[in-house]
C-alpha cells in the first residue's frame, strides 16, 4: 500500500512581532536579525490559544482540502516540542476537539524534525496496513518556551501549525522518508523539563541553543541527507521540482539549495514572515506553496529538517 498527501492546511496566530519590537528591550537590531537569520517578523500565540487549538485550525483546513470528514481519520500524529500538557498528548486533545471517537493518536517529540518524523511514522503505518487516513501535524507554541531576555533565541522562533492529510492510495506519493538522530549533541539545543521540582536551582524551562555549533552541524548534515534521499530513489538533483526546508536560518537553507544546484526560486521560503516555527515550518510552507499554485499535482518535493537532539530527516514526496 502507498500513501499520498491529499490535503494541506495551516494556521498562524493573529499577533505579529516585528524585529524592531526587540530593539527597545535587547541589544539587537532589525538589521542584525535579518542579516544573520533572514527573519523580519514572527507570529505569536494569544493567551486564549493553545498548541492544540492551532493544530485544530490547521487540521480542519487540511481535512477540507482533502474532502474528508474528521471521523474518517484513523491516525493522528502531532509533532510538537511545546505541547499543552506533558500528557495527555496534544494529539489526544486534538482528537477530542475534532470529535473523533476512536483512532490512534500520539505525539512525536523530535524538535524541529517533528513533522518529518511524524510523516515517516505515518507512512510506515499506512504501508503496514495499520491506517488508511492520517492527520499529520506540526504545531508549536514556541513563544511559551522562550526566554525573552535571551537575544540569541527569542528573536528566532515563532508560533503556528501546519497539517497534511495522508491517505492510503494505489499510486506512490511518499517516495521515501529518512530519519536520523545523534544524541551526543543533546546539550547544544534543549529545553529542560518544565516539571518544576525536577529542575535544579537556577535552571529554567526555556529553550537554550548554542547557535553557532548547531549551525555548523546542520549545514554538514543536511548536505548529506540530500544525497542519501536522492540515491535511495535513483534520482538526480534535477528531478526535484521544489525544496521545502525547515525554516531555521536563510543561510542554512541557501547552502542546501546550493548543494542541490537549485535556484532559490525553487525553494519555498516562509522564514522572513514566520521565523522558525520548529516542527510547524515545513507543513506551513507546503500549505502556502500548494495554495498559491506553485506546487502542483505530480511535482516532486524534497523536504528536510534538522533540530535539537540532534534529530534530522527528509521526505521525498510526489504530490
Ligand atoms: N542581536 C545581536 N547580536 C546577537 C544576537 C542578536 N539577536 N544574538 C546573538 N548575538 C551575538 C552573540 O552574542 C555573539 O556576540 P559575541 O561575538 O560578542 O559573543 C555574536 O552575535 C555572534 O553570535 P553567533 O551565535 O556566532 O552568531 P551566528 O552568526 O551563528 O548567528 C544564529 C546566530 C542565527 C542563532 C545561527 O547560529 C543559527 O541560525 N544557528 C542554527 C539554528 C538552528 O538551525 N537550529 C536548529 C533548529 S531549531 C530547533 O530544533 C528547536
Amino acid at each position: 500500500m502507498n500513501a499520498r498527501i491529499t490535503g494541506t492546511g495551516g494556521y498562524l496566530p493573529e499577533k505579529i512581532i516585528h524585529n524592531k519590537h526587540f530593539e527597545s528591550s535587547l541589544e539587537t537590531s532589525d538589521e542584525w536579525i535579518y542579516a544573520r537569520t533572514g527573519i523580519r517578523k514572527r507570529h505569536v500565540i494569544a493567551a486564549h490559544e493553545s498548541t492544540a487549538s492551532m493544530a485544530e485550525m490547521a487540521a480542519n483546513r487540511a481535512l477540507d482540502a482533502a474532502g474528508l470528514d474528521a471521523d474518517e481519520v484513523d491516525l493522528i500524529i502531532v509533532g510538537t516540542s511545546s505541547p499543552d500538557r506533558v500528557f495527555p498528548s496534544t494529539a489526544c486533545i486534538l482528537q477530542d476537539k475534532l470529535g473523533i471517537s476512536d483512532c490512534v493518536a500520539f505525539d512525536v517529540q523530535a524538535a524541529c524534525s517533528g513533522f518529518i518524523y511524524a510523516l515517516g511514522i505515518a507512512h510506515q503505518f499506512i504501508k503496514a496496513g495499520g491506517a488508511k487516513k492520517a492527520l499529520i501535524i506540526g504545531a508549536e507554541a514556541n513563544s511559551r518556551i522562550l526566554d525573552y531576555s535571551d537575544r540569541s533565541t527569542c528573536v528566532i522562533f515563532g508560533d503556528g501549525a501546519g497539517a497534511v492529510v495522508l491517505e492510503a492510495t494505489e499510486e506512490q506519493g511518499i517516495l521515501s522518508t529518512h530519519l536520523h538522530s545523534d544524541g551526543q549533541y543533546k546539550d547544544l539545543l534543549y529545553v529542560n523539563n518544565p516539571i518544576k521540582d525536577q529542575l535544579e536551582d537556577g535552571d529554567k524551562a526555556y529553550l537554550t541553543m548554542h547557535g553557532n555549533d548547531v549551525y555548523k552541524v546542520a549545514v554538514k548534515t543536511l548536505g548529506r541527507i540530500v544525497d542519501e534521499t536522492l540515491d535511495a530513489n535513483g534520482m538526480v538533483k534535477s528531478d526535484v521540482d521544489w525544496l521545502i526546508p525547515h525554516q531555521a536560518n536563510i543561510r542554512i537553507i541557501s547552502s542546501v539549495a546550493k548543494k542541490l544546484n537549485m535556484p532559490m526560486e525553487k525553494v519555498v521560503l516562509t522564514i522572513e514572515n514566520q521565523g522558525n516555527t520548529s516542527s510547524a515550518s515545513i507543513p506551513l510552507a507546503l500549505d502556502q506553496a500548494v495554495r498559491d499554485g506553485r506546487i502542483k499535482k505530480g511535482h516532486v518535493v524534497l523536504m528536510e529538517a534538522f533540530g535539537g537532539g540532534f534529530v534530522w530527516g527528509s521526505a521525498l514526496v510526489k504530490m
